[in-house]
């Protein structure tokens, strides 16, 4: 950086040119957090009215005051929320913007609203009740997406479809326990939400700077005020912790990841080569140069979404990573990592129910390719094991045969004569037809947890009742 000898209008050759002056805009510029921490507008005013409320009842502040700075607080949120309200820059961020703004309303009251608190421990305040609401807001919308599969895996919990692993054909599932594959992903998410939601219910307000403080405040009381199930109990972590921020981005990665596979499979499945679902116009878009495009925006931005998300979680673990105890400047970077990754969340969260929702199912595409690239190999295998005593390793081998013998007539098993079975194996019998469709392949299947409709109804069951 430039010394002070030099001229500070020219400033730095590399980066110096929007800058008006040298490093006093600059530190300005790095310094000041208003840009974004603005959105905590309404947790800093309730957490100074429950802080006010709380110094009055102790005697530390008059009631008169209190009433004051009470007073002027809900007028300056009325003036942030109606957008009459003037954010300044120099004011460094919206704890400062909020008491610079009191002090003009209410006049030398409002330097009383600071006794016994800092900014360490009101930005540790306000962001987590930030963090809180915004979990509060992603339990409903997992709740919404849970929802929607329910009610899809319900209306196919008869639709066959081929099981994939490797993205190769495995054995047939139905759509509706494909569904509810979904509904355990989103459902352990939601889980995750409500741990961290525990884990963070405590307030930070009375830590101060980080050392606690010698006024006689009552942090049971802002606690209780603030809705907190209680106060945290060491005021130097609570200064210097960011994990409920750092928890958030994790559920959120974990979450994104999950959309992520979902809006690939419904990419995949919205090929015409699959043609499994269909998008409604609501949910795609055409290309400006091929009339026959309809493309899924929507399930390609989900699943980039997670590239944002990853990327602030990583970004707050480095950020916190190797910092002292307690509170230092950089922990002022956590906020826009989780402001965007929540944006980006609800948006693809909101996208996903809607695709979930609106998408047409192709039945009877899905249940052509169910039995094709024998999915039911495993079922002939089955019935060899139970029906002629085969050791399973031995009916492996011979339905391998079975396999090769279609593979060669360019047909399915089940279009294999009997003869043709007979030879590869003497014990097979005409009955062995039965288990090789495909919907006699998911019926019997009812292993707890199994893909047989009858399994998967008692799992929407489950879900139901806890949704
Ligand atoms: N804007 C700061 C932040 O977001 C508020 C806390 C500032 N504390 C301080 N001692 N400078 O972290």
């Amino acid at each position: 950086m430039a010394d002070d000898t030099t001229d500070t209008k020219s400033s730095n050759q590399m980066w110096g040119g929007r800058f008006a002056s040298g490093p006093d805009a600059i530190m300005e510029e790095i310094n000041a957090s208003i840009g974004f921490d603005k959105k905590l507008f309404a947790q800093d005013i309730r957490g100074s009215i429950a802080h006010a409320t709380m110094l009055a009842h102790q005697g530390i502040i008059t009631t008169d005051d209190k009433d004051k700075i009470v007073h002027g607080l809900n007028t300056i949120l009325s003036e942030i929320e109606g957008g009459n309200f003037e954010f300044s820059r120099q004011l460094e961020d919206i704890h400062m913007n909020v008491e610079a703004r009191l002090a003009t309303l209410i006049g030398p009251a409002a330097g009383r609203l600071h006794t016994a608190r800092s900014r360490n421990d009101q930005v540790a305040l306000d962001f987590r009740l930030w963090v809180k609401e915004e979990l509060q807001k992603t339990e409903q919308m997992l709740t919404g997406l849970i929802a929607a599969f329910l009610d899809r895996a319900e209306e196919h919990a008869e639709s066959v479809m081929p099981g994939f692993t490797h993205l190769q054909t495995a054995q047939p599932v139905t759509f509706g326990h494909h569904c509810m594959a979904y509904v355990e992903m989103f459902g352990r998410d939601r889980s995750r939400v409500r741990h961290a939601i525990e884990h963070l219910d405590e307030s930070p307000i009375g830590a101060a700077a980080l050392a606690g403080t010698g006024y006689p405040i009552d942090r049971h009381m802002t606690a209780k005020a603030l809705g907190f199930r209680e106060p945290t109990r060491n005021s130097i972590d609570t200064v210097s912790d960011r994990d409920f921020a750092i928890e958030f981005l994790s559920i959120a990665a974990i979450a994104g990841m999950h959309l992520s596979r979902l809006a690939e499979e419904i990419v995949i499945w919205s090929t015409p080569q699959f043609g499994f679902v269909r998008l409604s116009d609501a949910f795609s878009t055409g290309s400006s140069i091929m009339p026959q495009k309809k493309n899924p925006d929507a399930a390609e931005l989900v699943r980039a979404k997670t590239g944002r998300i990853n990327g602030s979680l990583v970004a707050l673990l480095t950020i916190m990573k190797g910092l002292p105890l307690a509170y230092s400047k950089d922990m002022q970077e956590d906020k826009e990592q989780v402001f965007d990754a929540a944006e980006s969340l609800e948006l693809a969260i909101a996208a996903m129910t809607g695709m979930v929702r609106d998408m047409t199912v192709n039945t009877a595409r899905m249940k052509e390719a169910a039995g094709s690239g024998y999915s039911t190999a495993t079922d002939l295998a089955d019935w060899l094991v139970r029906e002629a005593g085969l050791p399973f390793r031995d009916a492996h081998h011979v339905t391998g045969r079975a396999v090769a013998l279609a593979e060669n007539k360019g047909c399915d098993l089940a279009e294999l004569p009997l003869s043709d079975l007979q030879a590869i194996h003497a014990a097979i019998t005409d009955k062995v037809y039965d288990v090789l469709t495909v919907e006699a392949s998911v019926a019997s299947r009812k292993s707890f947890g199994g893909t047989a409709p009858s399994e998967v109804r008692k799992q929407i069951a489950f879900w139901r009742a806890r949704n």
